[in-house]
């Protein structure tokens, strides 16, 4: 990776992509900004409009480019792929991108050989282990949004439930980025003392019942935004720019996203969303947690139906 350099390059500008391509901006995150997608003619529009705002933001180059773009890139962002139609199964919409990876990816690598490629198209978390494969990069430098998003949906739901700010709120979803995501609630802290441990009746306590309310609330995110403007963006963008600050700016940050993972609770081989040190190398540590008995097992649970899909597909 060139030192001091901040190259980021964007492949597929649909909703997700240009949504993150203007959080690049407005954040001042890198150097230089390439955005690629099939759509020619939408990149470059984009381009132009990005660029009429630079005076406005932080000067930064932001150019549409191919695949040749990916030389000296810090970071490969995928965010193309098919998006789920309705009716569509998961499984369906895996199949299609999975191929469509298939061509990404090996164009990616016969540009570049040292960058970071950070995976967002859904599900995620098999196409990064599918992007891990094509390349043959290190697992540091192949992961994925992972439960990042997820997280901020749970901490800002436990937060509207108290009344404080989301970032006041200490707490974690891991696993698949979908349907079968953990709740870490024996991890969950505010001002220092654990959720878990405060007494039925004090303002600090969370019921069962409340607990339930935040998981599916958090879980059925997606599908609830889906159905009522048909994408979610803002949020993914933004999850996406901190995986992004985190690496540009080596800050060493514990962020939830997903990676490769080799014994790891009883877990190996399948990519899911963890608590995970990002720096400059990428994910430089997957880090152990304290986990209840049942958090384990519903964390192996997430493993075990990832790894359905991925024998499915013959990865
Ligand atoms: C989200 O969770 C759909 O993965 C996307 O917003």
């Amino acid at each position: 990776m060139a030192k001091g350099s901040s190259k980021i390059v964007l492949i597929g500008n649909g909703a997700v992509g240009s949504t993150f391509a203007y959080t690049v901006l407005l954040k001042g995150l890198a150097n230089e900004l390439v955005i690629i997608d099939v759509n020619q003619n939408k990149a470059e529009g984009d381009v132009l409009d990005l660029n009429h705002g630079l005076l406005l933001a932080s000067p930064m180059k932001i150019t549409a480019g191919c695949f040749a773009d990916c030389a000296n890139a810090d970071i490969i962002v995928v965010t193309a792929g098919a998006a789920q139609k309705e009716g569509e199964t998961r499984l369906a919409l895996m199949n299609r991108n999975v191929k469509i990876f298939e061509s990404i990816i090996r164009q990616v690598v016969q540009y570049n050989t040292d960058g970071i490629l950070l995976i967002a198209t859904n599900p995620v978390d098999i196409l990064t282990q599918v992007a891990l494969k094509l390349s043959e990069w290190p697992k540091q430098r192949v992961f994925g949004s992972g439960t990042l998003l997820d997280s901020s949906r749970f901490r800002y739901l436990v937060a509207e439930k108290f009344g404080v700010d989301p970032r006041s709120v200490h707490g974690m979803i891991i696993g698949e980025h979908g349907d079968s995501e953990v709740a870490l609630w024996s991890s969950l802290y505010i001002a220092g003392v654990g959720v878990n441990q405060r007494q039925p009746g004090s303002p600090w306590h969370l019921t069962d019942e409340q607990k339930n309310e935040i998981y599916n609330e958090t879980r059925m995110a997606a599908y609830k935004i889906i159905e009522k403007k048909g994408a979610t963006y803002y949020a993914i963008a933004l999850a996406l720019a901190r995986i992004c600050e985190a690496i540009l700016k080596d800050q060493k940050s514990i962020l939830p996203v997903s990676s490769y993972l080799e014994n790891y609770h009883g877990i190996d081989g399948v990519c899911l969303g963890v608590p995970s040190i990002v720096g400059r190398n990428g994910v430089e540590q997957v880090i152990p947690m304290a986990l209840t008995i049942e958090e384990e097992q519903n964390l192996q649970q997430s493993a075990t139906t990832l790894k359905k899909f991925l024998h499915e597909i013959g990865f």
